[in-house]
């Protein structure tokens, strides 16, 4: 199935080749940098224990919302008019204190859907029922049923979950686009994750932008590069319409 929000640096795109890279031998699967989780909706289930994690206290509300409270998240969307007006008050909301777990998501989810790629910042002006939309929520529940939610900074998380027959996925902000997400990522981070990476008893597959800097600092790790159509550049340029990832293995 298909994740129900976007989010900036999502892997709907990648999720293919990220199975494909897979051990067959994992008992639990973790993902670290949780975002829409497109890798872990991809299959009906990974592992028969399974850990979504992101740093995000937002959208960690809302998947605990849609795991258990689902009924009552939906009744609270059916009452959103996609608006522009009702967008801008919302986004004015968006650090007011008083509001119930379920308010908020409600809120996050509205302003996930209808702004400008998924940023929570500008009204995209798309023809979006939120009420129809809520409706798939209730597969997401399902889903989620027996996933492991958590809100933990990567390198506590890793240290609480990491066993020998763990697969560890993560998807750090890709080096350099650190500033489009919330919570905070910087120079130290990339670094933190690599040492804790080094030391994991567990399987882990980590994706990156294919730059010198995380070429160079995972050299001693299994690097492949992954190609795909750079939508904008496409448009432009038909000589650099591809974008280059990387997929990097510890086996
Ligand atoms: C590239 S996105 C993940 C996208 C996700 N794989 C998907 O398919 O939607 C990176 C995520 O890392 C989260 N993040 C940033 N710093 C973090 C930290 N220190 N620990 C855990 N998650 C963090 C961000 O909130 C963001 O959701």
């Amino acid at each position: 199935m298909n994740s129900f929000i976007s989010w900036i640096g999502g892997k709907n795109y990648l999720k293919k080749a990220i199975n494909e890279e897979m051990p067959t031998n994992f008992n639990r699967y973790i993902e670290v940098f949780g975002g829409a989780a497109w890798v872990l909706f991809s299959k009906e289930k990974q592992a028969s224990f399974e850990v979504y994690n992101d740093y995000n206290k937002d959208l960690i509300n809302l998947f605990k919302c849609v795991k258990y409270h689902r009924p009552e998240l939906q009744r609270e969307l059916s009452f959103m008019l996609n608006s522009r007006e009702l967008f801008e008050i919302f986004k004015a909301q968006y650090n007011v204190h008083g509001m119930t777990d379920i308010q908020r998501a409600a809120r996050f989810f509205f302003l996930l859907k209808t702004s400008y790629g998924s940023n929570g910042r500008s009204y995209g002006c798309i023809k979006k029922n939120i009420s129809i939309m809520s409706t798939y929520l209730e597969r997401v529940e399902k889903r989620l049923s027996c996933v492991i939610i958590e809100n933990k900074d990567f390198e506590d998380l890793i240290k609480v979950y990491d066993k020998p027959d763990a697969l560890i996925y993560c998807d750090p902000p890709y080096y350099g686009t650190e500033k489009y997400y919330q919570v905070m990522f910087s120079e130290s981070d990339h670094q933190r994750l690599y040492k804790t990476l080094c030391n994991i008893k567990g399987k882990f597959i980590l994706s990156y932008n294919d730059c010198d800097y995380i070429r160079k600092l995972y050299k001693h790790f299994n690097i492949k590069q992954v190609s795909r159509m750079h939508n904008l550049k496409a448009r432009y340029n038909e000589d650099q319409n591809l974008y280059h990832e990387l997929l990097i293995k510890n086996y």
